[in-house]
Formats: structure tokens, C-alpha cells, sequence
């Protein structure tokens, strides 16, 4: 699909991978309604914008809020006209310790946002996106999603259910005007550990020294461009998550015994 005068609801757009992805929309002649529980994030990121911040539109809502999503279409569609392209991206990690240590508040946090928001915001949109000539759903999972990282097993199962429901979703739209796309991205250096309201598990003397690589959100934010203009259904964006992809097709057990010994000296 054209990014040119189409309109892209992106979810999480005040940080991080959605704030890459506006502006690499907003840079492509698209639109942007920006959904984000933090206003603050929008409102500065249409500052950054210049000239160009009249392409996006801010809407302060969370995903994770059944009647605030059902409410968007109509607000979205008065600022804008219309709408094109969903791009499902805000979410948050989980505390890093183990299930039988994680309480149900984090729990019901991580899947409320992650997966449900995802699927609340498809509900909401999927019914205008199939009266356009053209259509796409982009849903970012993780890494982290198709490889168990002892510490985020609810994050990783709320981000494996994206990437069934984008899966299903995109064999059930197979015959329509509407594509989807999942993301698998990496580690990528934003502010989710904070954003997310979660202790990191290792010092930042120990981060440093640790020397874990990282790609930048704007990296994410190119591969989400290019794989809704050629309507490419998965997309594994940084070296680790394609090379992890392929070890865990290779043998799921090595893949799986390789991440757990390098969490096990952070969980106690
Ligand atoms: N950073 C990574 O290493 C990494 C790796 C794999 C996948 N991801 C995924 O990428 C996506 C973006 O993460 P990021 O790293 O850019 O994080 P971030 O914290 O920088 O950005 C997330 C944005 O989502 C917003 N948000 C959080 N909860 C929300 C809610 N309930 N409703 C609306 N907005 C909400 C936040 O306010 C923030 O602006 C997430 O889905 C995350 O799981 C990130």
C-alpha cells in the first residue's frame, strides 16, 4: 500500500518505535491520528514536527480501555476523514520475576494492554479500514513472542497471542482490500522499562558493561514502512531477532536453553 495521503492510527506514537514510526509515516506524505495514554509524548512530538505537525492529529486514550477505544473511530474520522492504516504498537513489559512470583494486577496489566488493546483497536478500526480502496494493519509483537525469555513469560505470551490473532487475521482478510503485517523487533533502545513502570534487572553499570547490542526505534520504524508498502505479512526487525528466528526453527530446545542460562543470573 501507498503511504502518500493515507491515514495511520498508530497506537503508543508519544515514544519510543510509534513516535519512529509517525514520523516515518508523516516523512512518506501520510497521516497520522496519534493514540497515546500520555498526551505529553504527542503534544511534544508535534512540536519536533515543524511544519509538518498539522499531519498528525492527538488523541489521549488508553488501548487497554474497551468504551475509549470504541469511541475513537468517530473521533479520529471527524479530525481526519478517514482511515487507512492501523498501526497497533503501544505496549508494556511485565516485571522482571518469575509467574509464580508476578501478581494478577501485573498480569491482567500486560495482557489488558498488549493483547486486548491490540484486539479492542482491530474491532474498532477493521470496519472502516474495509470501506477504503486499500487497507493495512501493522501489530507489534516481540522477539519475544515466539521465544521464551524466562522473567516475561506473560509479556512473551500476551506478544505470541498478537502474533496468532495478526496470523488468523491476515488468512481471514486474504480476499479483501486489507493487509496485515506483524513485527518481531528486537532489542530496541527506547524507554519501555520506565514507561512500562518496572525495575530494570540489571544495574545500568552492569547494562553498560554488559554491551547488549541494541537497534534504534527509527530502524524499527524503516522495516514497518517498507513492509506496509509491500504489503509483507512478517517482518523480524534487528540482527538478534532474525537470528534467534532461525535457531528457534532449527531446535526450539537450544533456542529455549540458550536464552535461559543468560537470564538465569538475573532472576533470583
Ligand atoms: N523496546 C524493545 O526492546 C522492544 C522489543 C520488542 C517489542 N517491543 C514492542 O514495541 C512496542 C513499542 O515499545 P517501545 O519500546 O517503543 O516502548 P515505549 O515505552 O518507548 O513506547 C510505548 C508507548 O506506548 C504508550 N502506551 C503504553 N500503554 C498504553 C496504553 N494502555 N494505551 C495507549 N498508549 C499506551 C506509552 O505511553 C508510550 O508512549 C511495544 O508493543 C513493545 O512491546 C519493544
Amino acid at each position: 500500500m501507498k503511504i502518500q495521503n493515507k491515514v495511520f492510527v498508530v497506537t503508543g506514537a508519544g515514544s519510543g518505535i510509534g513516535r519512529e514510526i509517525t514520523k516515518a509515516i508523516i516523512a512518506s506524505g501520510g497521516k497520522v491520528a496519534g493514540v497515546d495514554l500520555r498526551k505529553e509524548g504527542l503534544q511534544e512530538l508535534k512540536k519536533e514536527l515543524g511544519g509538518q505537525g498539522d499531519n498528525l492529529s492527538i488523541h489521549e486514550a488508553s488501548v487497554a480501555d474497551k468504551k475509549a477505544v470504541e469511541a475513537l473511530p468517530k473521533e479520529i474520522i471527524k479530525d481526519q476523514g478517514h482511515v487507512d492504516g492501523l498501526i497497533n504498537n503501544a505496549g508494556i513489559i511485565q516485571p522482571f520475576v518469575k509467574v509464580n512470583d508476578l501478581d494478577y494486577d501485573a498480569i491482567d496489566r500486560v495482557m489488558g494492554v498488549n493483547f486486548y488493546g491490540t484486539l479492542y483497536m482491530i474491532k474498532a478500526f477493521l470496519p472502516e479500514l474495509l470501506k477504503r480502496p486499500e487497507g493495512n494493519i501493522v501489530n507489534i509483537s516481540s522477539m519475544g513472542g515466539f521465544l521464551p525469555v524466562p522473567g516475561q513469560s506473560v509479556y512473551g505470551a500476551s506478544k505470541a497471542a498478537v502474533k496468532l490473532l495478526s496470523e488468523g487475521l491476515s488468512s481471514e482478510l486474504i480476499d479483501t482490500n486489507v493487509g496485515v503485517t506483524v513485527v518481531f523487533p528486537g532489542a530496541t533502545s527506547t524507554n519501555i522499562t520506565k514507561n512500562s513502570g518496572v525495575k530494570s534487572p540489571m544495574s545500568e553499570e552492569d547494562a553498560k558493561k554488559a554491551k547488549i547490542p541494541t537497534q534504534s526505534p527509527a530502524d524499527v520504524a524503516k522495516l514497518v514502512v517498507r513492509a506496509i508498502q509491500n504489503n509483507q505479512l512478517r517482518v523480524y526487525a534487528g540482527k538478534d531477532s532474525k537470528f534467534m528466528n532461525k535457531i528457534y526453527r532449527l531446535s526450539p530446545d537450544y533456542a529455549t536453553n540458550l536464552i535461559a542460562k543468560q537470564m538465569k543470573s538475573l532472576l533470583k
